[in-house]
């Protein structure tokens, strides 16, 4: 699939909660926190929505591509907490960001929504002759968070992030693999008007099973070898998980870039917050093979190679 990543932006909220912080309001301390899941801070909307925030995040990966927005045909947003039933997220960052060539519709695959989005978007710009598709994941967990539950609330934070693909002669979409098991839907959920619940025994054991066995497909679609690949962009929700996943797989750790430690788990906003952050400091290189992978609630899970 012929098709190109020119431009990624993100946004976190102002206000920056540490582990150390949360120990004041409830019976948890960062060391607790910090050991089982890498994370040691996350950002949490007080006055930002998800629909401001991803406009943020797509106006800064559109002028990160040098488009403008009128040249956009898609908007797909990956969230689970737009923060209105409808319309769809991507619609109102239609009108904000005035894309108003754009076709724009919303995708809820949890945390692996990013993922699915931009697959969505790849087989738009190759099969629907569209030429400019712009991805957002978008995300305010804690309006969902019962926050007298230490086991959940500790976990997730907020932020938006955006991608801007570009049909192309060269490169991008190399093969992907996705997959889902709705048999396993209540290990992970949020029933609506209520808060979220997560068996994370089991979610972490479904992770550290699953991701390996479809980075792997993926690999093996595109005919490549794990080594062939310089960076694994995984979700983050957890350091163990990545350093269980870079173990199965035999690579460094050094290839698997984490912010968890300052966003926690935001959920579908994680891997396009992830990859701008990277992109402002330089670290894809044109031809670089990019592992992209997300996993969770649904379940659901899928893997993507891109070709920077
Ligand atoms: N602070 C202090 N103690 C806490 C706590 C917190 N924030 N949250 C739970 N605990 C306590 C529990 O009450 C339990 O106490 P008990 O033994 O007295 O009953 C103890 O810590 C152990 O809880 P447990 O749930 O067994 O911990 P764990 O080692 O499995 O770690 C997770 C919990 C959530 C960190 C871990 O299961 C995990 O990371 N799972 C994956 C979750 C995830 O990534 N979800 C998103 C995927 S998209």
């Amino acid at each position: 699939m012929k098709v190109k990543i020119t431009g990624t932006g993100s946004c976190l909220p102002k206000l920056r909660v540490t582990n150390d912080d949360l120990g004041q309001i409830m019976e948890t301390s960062d060391e607790w926190i910090r050991s089982r899941t890498g994370i040691t801070a996350r950002h949490i909307a007080v006055e930002e929505t998800t629909t401001g925030m991803s406009t943020e995040a797509a106006d800064k990966a559109l002028k990160n591509a040098e488009i403008s927005a009128e040249d956009v045909d898609i908007i797909i947003a990956a969230t689970v907490s737009a923060d209105k039933h409808l319309p769809g997220l991507a619609c109102e960052v239609q009108k904000n960001i005035g894309a108003e060539n754009a076709v724009a519709f919303d995708i809820n695959a949890a945390c692996s929504g990013f993922l699915f989005a931009l697959d969505t978007a790849a087989l738009y710009l190759e099969h629907g002759g569209y030429q400019h598709a712009l991805v957002i994941g978008a995300e305010t967990l804690s309006k969902m968070m019962d926050w007298t539950d230490r086991s959940t609330c500790v976990l997730f934070g907020d932020g938006a992030g955006a991608a801007f693909l570009t049909a192309s002669e060269e490169g991008g979409i190399l093969s992907q693999s996705v997959g889902s098991n709705g048999e396993k839907w209540e290990v992970l959920s949020c029933p609506k008007g209520g808060y979220l619940q997560m068996n994370g025994q089991e979610v972490f054991k479904f992770a550290v099973r699953t991701v390996p066995l479809c980075v792997e497909d993926a690999l093996e679609k595109a005919g490549m070898k794990a080594d062939d690949v310089d960076l694994f962009l995984l979700h983050q929700a957890n350091v163990r998980i990545l350093q269980s996943v870079a173990k199965r797989l035999k690579q460094p750790e050094e290839k698997f870039p984490m912010n968890m430690n300052e966003c926690g788990n935001t959920s579908a906003a994680s891997l396009p917050i992830l990859m701008a952050q990277l992109d402002e400091q330089g670290r894809f290189h044109r031809g670089n093979k990019v592992v992209l992978s997300g996993f969770g609630a649904g379940l659901t899970w899928g893997a993507t190679i891109i070709e920077w």
